[in-house]
C-alpha cells in the first residue's frame, strides 16, 4: 500500500469519523460563507449565528475560518469599492494625493465605507498598469492617469 492510499481518518475509528464530519462541515462552511457574502455583500453576524446553529459549529470557529480569507468582510461594503494603487509608480505620480482627496471628499479613511454605502475606500499594491499611473480600480474597472479632472469625474460617479 502506498502512503497516499492510507486513509488516516478511517484507521482512527471514532476520531476518524469525527475528523471526516469536521472536514465535511468545513467544506460546506466555505460555500455557505461565499453564498452569504454574495447575498448581503458581507457576512452579517445574525446570519453567521444561524449558520453556526445549522452546521453545529461554534461561531468562533466560523469567524476564525472566515477571517483567514481576505475576500470575506464583516461590515457592509460600499456599492463602489475604490482601491487606490500605492505601488511605487503610482506613488511617485501622485497616488497619495488621489487617496487624500477621496478621504477628504467622502470623509472616510482607508478601509472605511461611507454611511450611505456609496463607497468603500481601500488601497492596493501594484496592479500591473504602471504605465497608466496613478491608477485606481472602481469595482472591476481600472481607472488610469488620474489627474484632477478625472478624479473629479470619478467623485461625481460615486455620488
Ligand atoms: S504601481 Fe500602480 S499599477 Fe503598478
Amino acid at each position: 500500500m502506498k502512503v497516499e492510499e492510507i486513509d488516516v481518518a478511517e484507521q482512527m475509528g471514532e476520531v476518524g469519523r469525527i475528523l471526516r464530519e469536521y472536514d465535511r462541515k468545513k467544506g460546506i462552511l466555505i460555500h455557505a460563507l461565499l453564498a452569504i457574502q454574495e447575498d448581503h455583500g458581507y457576512l452579517p453576524e445574525d446570519v453567521l449565528r444561524k449558520l453556526s446553529k445549522k452546521l453545529d459549529l461554534p461561531l468562533a470557529e466560523i469567524y476564525s475560518v472566515a477571517s483567514f480569507y481576505k475576500q470575506f468582510h464583516f461590515t457592509p461594503r460600499g456599492r463602489k469599492v475604490v482601491r487606490v494603487c500605492l505601488g511605487t509608480a503610482c506613488y511617485v505620480r501622485g497616488a497619495k494625493k488621489v487617496l487624500s482627496t477621496l478621504e477628504e471628499r467622502f470623509n472616510i479613511k482607508v478601509g472605511e465605507t461611507t454611511e450611505d454605502l456609496a463607497m468603500t475606500l481601500e488601497t492596493v499594491g501594484c496592479i500591473g498598469c504602471c504605465g497608466l499611473a496613478p491608477v485606481a480600480t472602481v469595482n472591476e474597472d481600472v481607472v488610469g492617469e488620474i489627474g484632477l479632472k478625472k478624479l473629479d469625474r470619478l467623485i461625481k460617479t460615486i455620488g
